[in-house]
């Protein structure tokens, strides 16, 4: 593995690009490999063992296309098939996004902590498991969110449904007194506007909660992961990012440079379902975006 290999991230759809233009942002050097799961978002309803099913065969598809590390920007993938996803790849570093979350939550002095999440992640208990393992004392109330990512995923975020839907999610965690706010789906960040709109209303003046958006932190994990390695891309090099996408190439060639704030170099379609799973992007050559 060299440095000017790219890293893996992946999603069940758009939601990871909330990563993905984290690490354009502070590691500028590093080449991207996105996938993108549109042909079966939304992964948060499922069954756990299926999301599994989902995430695992998308970590052999980056890999096998020379990954030099994985970023699962799922929450529900992290909650779900981090232990499994690095059992398979030991050399292959692997993180996800639910401790880096965590860890900032905490480091910006949460003691309440409210947790948006889709049901699965919610249902896996992987936020309250991994705060109280960092920190005992803290609290956590989890709210699952159904309506947030199909919203988000057709381009709905700042509509009148997704402020009634913040509204709605954002109650109980305004009941609880939560001072901390933690996005635990990568789609959320997205919808900050309605969720700070909202937040604003239904919480008092002088105990506003935090947002936590736990992808700067995963980024700079993977920062000192690549640096420890001695894998980081060279200064010097000049990266061209590939997007995958499960679903409908246009759809996503249209919506990926909107959350990504910038253009998404290559846009390519990949059907794990039917091609043998070490598919390999070279044979789709460079520019078919
Ligand atoms: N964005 C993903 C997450 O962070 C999954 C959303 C979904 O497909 O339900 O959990």
């Amino acid at each position: 593995v060299t440095g000017n290999a790219p890293i893996g991230v992946f999603d069940s759809g758009v939601g990871g690009l909330s990563v993905a233009r984290q690490f354009l942002r502070i590691l500028p050097n590093e080449e991207l490999l996105y996938f993108a799961d549109t042909a079966h978002v939304p992964y948060g309803g499922r069954p756990l063992d299926e999301v599994r099913g989902f995430a695992l065969p998308i970590c052999d598809f980056l890999v096998a296309n020379g990954a030099k590390m994985v970023v699962m920007a799922c929450n529900i993938s992290s909650a779900v098939a981090l232990d499994a996803a690095r059992l398979q790849h030991p050399d292959i570093p692997i993180i996800g996004v639910i401790a880096p979350g965590v860890q900032a939550a905490l480091r910006q002095g949460a003691r309440r902590i409210g947790v948006l999440a889709t049901q699965g992640t919610v249902s896996s208990g992987a936020y309250t498991a991994t705060a109280h393992r960092l920190d005992p004392t803290v609290n956590v109330v989890e709210n699952a969110c159904p309506r947030f990512v199909p919203l988000v995923e057709d381009g709905l975020s700042e509509s009148a449904d997704a402020i009634d839907a913040a509204r709605t999610y954002l109650e109980p965690l305004s009941r609880a007194s939560c001072d901390t706010i933690i996005l635990g789906c990568t789609h959320y960040p997205f919808l900050i506007n309605a969720l700070t709109r909202e937040a604003g209303d239904l919480f008092p003046a002088d105990h506003q909660p935090r947002f936590v958006d736990p992808a700067g932190e995963t980024v700079r994990e993977a920062g000192v992961i690549l640096a420890d390695r001695a894998i980081a891309a060279p200064p010097s090099a000049t990266p061209h990012h590939r997007y995958c996408t499960s679903g409908e190439r246009a759809k996503f060639a249209r919506q990926g440079p909107i959350f990504l704030g910038g253009p998404a170099d290559d846009v390519i379609h990949v059907d794990l379902d039917s091609q043998e799973r070490s598919y390999s992007l070279a044979r789709l050559g460079r520019g078919v975006g």
